[in-house]
């Protein structure tokens, strides 16, 4: 199974983002992770649509753009001309989940919902058949660099399980504390786009580490 691997900015450089996206290609990463906080839905405040604007400008890697926003319909517009080729919102942050999918798709990107680890994956259910791909929770999100909460591997078989016994075309894409450590563990649960902080930003050879999640 072809594993994707997504470096998370959040835990790059942010005096010289754009040098920090180039150097995430050249290691071989597939698409840059891009964490949108709002301080509000979660504790902490990142950037927002201008500085996916200028990135984009930068490399013509794929941006995967991950709103941790409430009501994240007020801003879907603005991050699809900001130019995100896949972008997502929280199932907890919004009672517009299916309206804000079908919107993302009818621009002609990739449509995904992320799910918080406390949040039980039914609520991912009935959204399925809208999305393109799923991003599952590792960590509470909010933060880079913390510890894998080791129950996720379940959840990734259960939504795996529930994705193919519907015959869907559903990417899982797992998000918050994946490491050397428990990357073939989630892999074989059915993740196939892993997102990456810490792990590969922090590493003196991040093309090697990228190097390993492909082999998975
Ligand atoms: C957490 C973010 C993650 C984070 C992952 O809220 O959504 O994307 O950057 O970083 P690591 O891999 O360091 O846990
Ligand atoms: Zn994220």
């Amino acid at each position: 199974m072809a594993v994707k691997t997504a470096p998370s900015i959040l835990s790059g450089d942010f005096s010289r983002l754009g040098e920090e996206v180039v150097r995430m290609k050249k290691a071989g990463a597939d698409m840059i992770h891009c964490d949108v906080m709002d301080g509000m839905f979660v504790p902490n405040l990142t950037f927002g649509q201008k500085t996916i604007a200028d990135i984009k400008k930068c490399s013509d890697i794929p941006l995967d753009v991950h709103l941790m926003i409430v009501s994240p319909e007020r801003y879907l517009d603005k991050f699809i001309e900001a130019g995100a080729d896949r972008l997502a919102f929280h199932v907890e942050a919004t009672e517009y989940a299916k309206e804000n999918l079908t919107r993302i798709k009818v621009a002609g990107i990739k449509a995904g919902i992320a799910i918080s680890p406390d949040t039980p994956l039914e609520k991912a259910y009935s959204l399925l058949d809208y999305c393109n791909f799923v991003i599952v929770m590792g960590v509470y999100p909010g933060f880079g660099g913390q510890k894998y909460i080791p129950r996720t591997t379940e959840r990734i078989k259960k939504l795996a399980a529930e994705i193919s016994s519907r015959g869907l075309d559903v990417e899982i894409e797992i998000d918050g504390g994946v490491i050397g450590d428990n990357m073939k563990e989630i892999a074989d649960a059915g993740a196939t786009v892993m997102v990456s902080g810490n792990y590969v930003f922090g590493a003196s050879d991040p093309k090697a580490i990228i190097e390993k999640f492909k082999e998975l």
